[in-house]
């Protein structure tokens, strides 16, 4: 039996279980026998160098990669084996590093994408416009704008997602992620190529989306500062190995991070009280939404979609 919680509109958000989990390439371990468990609800990071398996380790989370050995488990089912699709019908949505958006549809169409698979109504009763059809098209539009809304994306809808600020494309990327109804969201790199205000931006957008929706998030992030700053929990990889799992506390001072990061080198303080030299350049934003950030509106659950992943 697997810790749960309940998310806000009384979904199940259970514990994700990485256990032992290997992936081989012709000659090279992505991954070596790497476990970890994200808690329900956490903002949970996982870091780590260029060539680390973090991107991998979010292949095999989805299904894009099968697991040469080990298991992943999402409260009591079992992911490895299964295909994307399937992976997200329970509930796991992912953010693309590479925007992966259709550019010249509008920002609406785009999120109305994010809903195909909650959509009841067959092809052929949406095609003849039936007046089923129609009622379930306005539902999941209402829906659609309201996460939107949340995201700040309103005055955005009909604009085309390729004529966007990169910054306002990222945020129609969570966005889209967000209408399948994820009770687990997968980040990758959510604020590479942001500029400082973009990234704040995100930061706070994190810590309300799970704030707001009771839902795991799970992201790949280089910016030590953002990790640092709204991770209650961070995995480190390095070559393919878990060095470290822990609180983001734990993992700055531990010294196998930072020789990950700065080198064999690296000078390792050794005295009580010694500041490492850790990977955290970057400032850190606050947890609580900071003061001034432009406060976002409330995103309720989605209590009123019944079509949502049991
Ligand atoms: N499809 C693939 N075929 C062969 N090798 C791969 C494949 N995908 C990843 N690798 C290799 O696996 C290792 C881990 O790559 P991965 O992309 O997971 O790293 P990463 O931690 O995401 O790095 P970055 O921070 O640069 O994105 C690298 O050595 C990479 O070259
Ligand atoms: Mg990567």
């Amino acid at each position: 039996m697997t810790t749960q919680r309940q998310a806000r509109d009384g979904v199940d958000v259970p514990e994700l279980a990485v256990r032992d989990v290997t992936v081989r390439f012709a000659g090279i371990k992505a991954l070596d026998r790497v476990s970890f468990t994200v808690a329900p609800g956490a903002i949970h990071a996982i870091i780590g160098p260029n060539g680390a398996g973090k991107s991998t380790c979010f292949n095999v989370l989805s299904g894009v990669y099968r697991a040469t050995e080990g298991s992943v488990q999402f409260g009591d089912q079992e992911l490895t084996g299964l295909r994307p699709h399937q992976i997200a019908g329970l509930g796991v949505a992912r953010a693309f590093q590479n925007i992966a958006l259709s550019a010249v549809q509008s920002v609406e169409e785009n999120l109305m994408l994010g809903r195909h698979h909650l959509t009841k109504t067959g092809f052929l009763a949406g095609g003849l416009q039936l007046p089923q059809a129609r009622r379930e098209d306005r539902r999941h539009r209402a829906r659609a704008r309201e996460i939107a809304e949340f995201l700040d994306l309103t005055d955005k809808l009909d604009i085309p997602v390729g004529v966007l600020s990169y910054g306002d494309q990222k945020r129609v990327e969570v966005a889209r992620a967000l209408c399948t109804e994820p009770r687990l969201l997968l980040l990758d790199e959510p604020v590479a190529g942001m500029n400082a205000d973009e990234t704040r931006r995100m930061a706070v957008l994190i810590i309300e989306i799970r704030a707001a929706l009771g839902i795991t998030v799970v992201l790949v992030e280089h910016d030590m500062g953002l990790v640092m700053g709204i991770a209650d929990r961070v995995t480190v990889l390095d070559f393919g190995r878990l060095i470290a799992d822990g609180t983001p506390a734990q993992v700055q001072a531990d010294a196998e991070v930072i020789r990950a990061y700065l080198g064999e080198a690296a000078e390792v303080p050794t005295e009580p009280g010694a500041t490492p030299s850790g990977p955290a350049p970057a400032p850190a934003p606050s947890r609580a939404a900071s003061p001034g950030a432009t406060p976002l509106p409330a995103l309720p659950p989605a209590a009123s979609h019944p079509e949502k992943p049991s």
